[in-house]
């Protein structure tokens, strides 16, 4: 089974609803169940979306997303976790992905929609992680596969031994190069663009894309649904991945998907994107 979402729009993850100082897992549910009442196209999670009490905070909080709207798809991370307070590790051996693998579907009482493999960034060989992936696939015990923070010649490695469903790297816009964007594109494999925003310790967003906030500023929107807006409408089999914690902004956000897109937005955006050196 591959991996599929309907049409242009975004995916909201639960890293920071997990992880943040004085996170509670009823804040949490508050704001996915928001997002998914505003059409959230799927949750993204990982194993690593622990609590020091509970390995699967993020995967239950997931799962309840799942009650809410039967068939959303949920994606979620092998190979790396939570070892205590502050305190994580990464393990990549076909031992530790299929453990994961089997931990997440008895958590979200079913198979997960996608599988990735968490940290690509630390392994050298993938070798055993992508054949042990390949395998869950095969028996069923996850729907579809993927990497996580591959570079190309790991995602050309990974592809050479099996077929990838998606590919799950950062792509904070001003920030980072659409490169893995335009690999993926060109293999038909769909990414999934993580901290659109640059996360929560970076710089104000209207600093990455001056014109766009400019623009949304005389229009009377946030930056922040424009850019994502924009990014949807010049990225096609791109979607963003937003860390939001409050409803608000959540709600702010999942209605990118419904601005309008006009040559003034898409100039802004892509004039933006070339000053900082990362032009599409
Ligand atoms: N695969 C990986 O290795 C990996 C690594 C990192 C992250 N991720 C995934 O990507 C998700 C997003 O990452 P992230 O949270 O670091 O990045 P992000 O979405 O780029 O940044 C989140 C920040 O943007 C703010 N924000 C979002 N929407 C907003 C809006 N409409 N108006 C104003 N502020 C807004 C949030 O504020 P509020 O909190 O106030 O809403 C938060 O401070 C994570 O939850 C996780 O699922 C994956």
């Amino acid at each position: 089974m591959s991996f599929e979402l309907p049409g242009p729009g975004v995916v909201l993850g639960i890293a920071s609803l997990v992880l943040k100082e004085n996170a509670t897992i009823d804040h949490a549910l508050d704001v996915v169940h928001a997002a998914v009442d505003a059409g959230v196209l799927a949750i993204d999670t990982a194993r690593a979306y622990a609590t020091v009490d509970d390995d699967a905070a993020g995967e239950r909080i997931a799962q309840a997303a799942r009650e809410q709207s039967p068939g959303i798809p949920i994606i979620t991370k092998a190979g790396h976790f939570r070892l205590g307070r502050k305190a994580w590790d990464s393990d990549a051996s076909a031992e530790r992905v299929r453990a994961d693998a089997l931990r997440s579907r008895e958590v979200l009482g079913a198979p997960p929609s996608l599988l990735l493999l968490h940290r690509a960034d630390r392994v050298d060989d993938l070798d055993a992680p992508v054949r042990e992936l390949a395998a869950l696939r095969d028996e069923g015990v996850v729907e579809a596969i993927g990497l996580s923070n591959a570079t190309i010649e790991q995602l050309d490695q990974a592809r050479a031994i099996n077929e990838l469903d998606a590919v799950e790297n950062r792509f904070a816009l001003g920030i980072d190069r659409a490169t893995e964007y335009r690999y993926c594109v060109d293999a038909g494999i769909p990414f999934l663009a993580y901290a659109p925003f640059g996360g929560p310790k970076a710089d104000p967003l209207a600093t990455h894309v001056p014109r766009v906030a400019a623009l949304a500023r005389a229009r009377g929107v946030s930056v922040h649904r424009a850019a994502l807006a924009a990014m949807l409408d010049a990225m096609p089999g791109a979607w963003p991945v937003i860390g939001s914690t409050r409803v608000e902004s959540v709600l702010d956000s999942i209605a990118a998907a419904d601005l309008e897109v006009d040559d003034d937005l898409r100039r802004a955006f892509a004039d933006d994107l070339r000053s900082r050196g990362v032009g599409l």
